[in-house]
C-alpha cells in the first residue's frame, strides 16, 4: 500500500513552501468559477502549512492553453476564489517563473500566500523541462503536492520539481485520495459493488479488468453497456457503440463467468428517436431494442434491480452516469441510482468528473463518504498505475 510523507511528518515552521493543487476548475463565460470543490478540498493542507508558520507559493494549471498565454484561463478567479475563502487577500503573480515572481516569493512572510499564474502558459511544463522544475524549487524550501487530479501527469510541477527540492510531501487531499482509492478499495467491507458507466468502454477497460477481481458485484450502465451487449449479439439499434472494443467486452463477461463474479446490466433501457430533449422516447426490454432508436439511460426495472442489489452492499465505488444525464429526460437512472447511494450507510466513494457532477447537480455530495477530486487520475489509481505526481514524495 502506498505510504507517502504528508505535511504533518515534517517540521514547517518558518519554511517556505512551494505546493501544487489542482486548481483546474470550470469557469463559464464570465470567468466565474461554477464548481469550487476542487480549490475547497485543498483548504486543510493550506490552513495547515500557514499554522505552522510557514509561508505558501501555490501553483497549479487551468484548461488546456498550449504552451501560451490565454486570457481566458488565468488564475485570478482562483485567486478571489481563495482570498474569499480564507478570510484574507492573498497574493497573485501574473507569471510562474522570472525576476517578479522570484522577488514576490522572497518577500513572503510566515503565513502569507502567493499565487502564480498558470503553470502551462509555460510548454515547459508538460514537457516536464528539468530547467523549469528548477526554477519552480528555487522559489521554496519545501515541495507539496496536493494535486491528485493532475497526479497522473509527469509535469515539472507534479513530479519534475521534487528531484530539485530535499523535502517532497504529500498534502493532505492527495493523502485522503489515497486512502479512499487505495486501502479502503483494496481491503473494503464487503460485499464490495462497484457501478460502473459513461459514455465509452475504452476508457474504462483496464479499470473494470482491475476492479473485477476485487468486486463482488460490479453493475454496468451509461454509454459503455451498448458495447458489452453487442458482444452478446444483441441489437443495440443506434446506439453509442465502440465495435473494436466487443471482442475485450466479451472477454470480461468470460472473465466475471471464471471468477464467479456478479455482472450485472440493465433489463430495460429507456430509447429515443433523437438524442435532445424533445426527442421521442419509450422503454423497452434489452433484447427488443428498435433500429432506428438510441438507448440513452437503463430503465425503471434496471433501476429497480441495482438499487435492490446495492442495498446488500457494506462499500460502493461509482463511476460514471448511468445515462446522458445532462439532458433532462435521460437523467433518471442517473438520479436514482445517486440518490440510492446517496441514502446507504455503505462506505460510498466516487471518483470521475462525470459522476460527480452528476452528485452535485443532484445536491447529493454531502450524502457521500469520498467525492474523488480527480477524473483521469482516480482512473488511472484504479487501474493500479502508480501515479509520478505520487511516486516523486518520499515514502513514510
Ligand atoms: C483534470 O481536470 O482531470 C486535471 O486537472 C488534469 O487536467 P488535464 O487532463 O488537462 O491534464
Amino acid at each position: 500500500m502506498i505510504s507517502k510523507k504528508t505535511v504533518k511528518d515534517i517540521d514547517l515552521k518558518n519554511k517556505k513552501v512551494i505546493m501544487r493543487a489542482d486548481f483546474n476548475v470550470p469557469l463559464d463565460d464570465s470567468l466565474q468559477i461554477t464548481d469550487d470543490t476542487r480549490i475547497k478540498e485543498t483548504l486543510p493542507t493550506i490552513k495547515y502549512i500557514l499554522s505552522q508558520d510557514a509561508s505558501l507559493i501555490l501553483m497549479s494549471h487551468l484548461g488546456r492553453p498550449k504552451g501560451k498565454v490565454n486570457e481566458s484561463m488565468r488564475l485570478a478567479p482562483v485567486a478571489a476564489k481563495l482570498s474569499e475563502m480564507l478570510g484574507f487577500e492573498i497574493q497573485k503573480v501574473n507569471d510562474c517563473i522570472g525576476a517578479d515572481v522570484k522577488k514576490a516569493a522572497s518577500g513572503l512572510k510566515p503565513g502569507e500566500v502567493l499565487l502564480l499564474e498558470n503553470l502551462r502558459f509555460h510548454k515547459e511544463e508538460e514537457d516536464n523541462d528539468e530547467g523549469f522544475s528548477r526554477e519552480l524549487a528555487s522559489l521554496a524550501d519545501i515541495y507539496v503536492n496536493d494535486a491528485f487530479g493532475t497526479a497522473h501527469r509527469a509535469h515539472a510541477s507534479t513530479a519534475g520539481i521534487a528531484k530539485f527540492l530535499k523535502t517532497s510531501v504529500a498534502g493532505l487531499l492527495l493523502e485522503k485520495e489515497i486512502y479512499y482509492l487505495g486501502s479502503v478499495l483494496k481491503n473494503p467491507e464487503r460485499p464490495f459493488m462497484v457501478v460502473l458507466g459513461g459514455a465509452k468502454i475504452s476508457s474504462k477497460l483496464n479499470v473494470i479488468n482491475n476492479l473485477l477481481e476485487k468486486v463482488d458485484a460490479m453493475l454496468i450502465g451509461g454509454g459503455m453497456m451498448f458495447t458489452f451487449l453487442k458482444s452478446r449479439g444483441i441489437n443495440v439499434g443506434k446506439s453509442l457503440l465502440e465495435p473494436e472494443k466487443e471482442v475485450e467486452a466479451f472477454e470480461i463477461f468470460r472473465k466475471a463467468q471464471n471468477d464467479e463474479k456478479e455482472l450485472i446490466f440493465p433489463v430495460d433501457v429507456l430509447v429515443t428517436d433523437k438524442i435532445a430533449a424533445d426527442g421521442k422516447t419509450k422503454v423497452v426490454e434489452v433484447n427488443k431494442m428498435p433500429d432506428d432508436m438510441a438507448g440513452v439511460d437503463i430503465g425503471p426495472k434496471s433501476i429497480k434491480l441495482f438499487k435492490k442489489k446495492l442495498q446488500e452492499a457494506k462499500t460502493i465505488f461509482w463511476n460514471g452516469p448511468m445515462g446522458i444525464f445532462e439532458i433532462e429526460p435521460f437523467a433518471e437512472g442517473t438520479h436514482e441510482i445517486a440518490k440510492a447511494i446517496a441514502g446507504m450507510k455503505a462506505t460510498t466513494i466516487i471518483g470521475g468528473g462525470d459522476s460527480v457532477a452528476a452528485i452535485n447537480k443532484f445536491g447529493l455530495a454531502g450524502k457521500i463518504t469520498h467525492i474523488s477530486t480527480g477524473g483521469g487520475a482516480s482512473l488511472e489509481f484504479l487501474e493500479g498505475i502508480v501515479l509520478p505526481g505520487i511516486a516523486c514524495l518520499e515514502d513514510k
